[in-house]
């Protein structure tokens, strides 16, 4: 065991209990550190996350997630700055920017950079769906209500409790991969 008690540099609660509810699986007890995240523009979401990292000074063993959403049909879009585009076409937005669009094929990406005193490593997690034609749902947060895995049955995010989203999110994809990472 590497690390029993780690922390999560974040300021969205719901990233929180997805990660620390895998962790527990592995012993590991995540801890809420709450920042407001700077983030650089780049394509590149582990060089964001790793950009993010190097803000925070203290020295504890701290992971930063970012995580994005990416459809095919406009190349990635919004991708790296799913944060932006939420904010500013919400849901409806996306819906309406997808009318008429035959291929709803998405996926979401968490890139996770963990730092502790062995240096920075990077975990990575993808689940391959589709957008919905509405908006499905509740539960999760930011595109959750739009977004249906394809591993799954037909639900969007937004219709699933936590522990089915977790069984098979991005977010929970790289956890996972840390917490083997942290365990071994
Ligand atoms: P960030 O990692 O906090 O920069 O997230 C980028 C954007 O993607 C935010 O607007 C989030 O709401 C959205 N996002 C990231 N992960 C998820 C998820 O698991 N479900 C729904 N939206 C997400």
């Amino acid at each position: 065991m590497k690390k029993n008690k780690i922390y999560l540099g974040t300021s969205n609660k719901n990233k929180v209990k997805e990660a620390s509810a895998i962790l527990e699986k592995f012993g590991i007890n995540l801890i809420h550190y709450p920042i407001e995240r700077i983030e650089i523009q780049s394509d590149n979401l582990e060089e964001i996350a790793i950009f993010s990292l190097k803000n925070v000074h203290e020295k504890i063993p701290i992971v930063i997630e970012d995580a994005g959403l990416f459809i095919n049909k406009f190349k990635g879009f919004p991708g790296p700055y799913s944060s932006y585009v939420l904010e500013r076409l919400g849901n409806p937005g996306i819906l309406k920017l997808m009318e008429n669009v035959e291929d709803r094929t998405a996926k979401y990406i968490s890139a996770i950079a963990y730092r502790d005193e062995t240096g920075i490593h990077n975990f990575k997690g993808i689940v391959e769906g589709s957008i919905a034609f509405s908006i499905r749902g509740s539960n999760g947060f930011g595109y959750d209500p739009i977004f249906i895995p394809k591993e799954g049955k037909d639900q969007t995010f937004g219709e699933m409790s936590e522990q089915e989203k977790n069984l098979l999110s991005h977010r929970s994809r790289a956890f996972i991969a840390l917490g083997k990472w942290l365990t071994e």
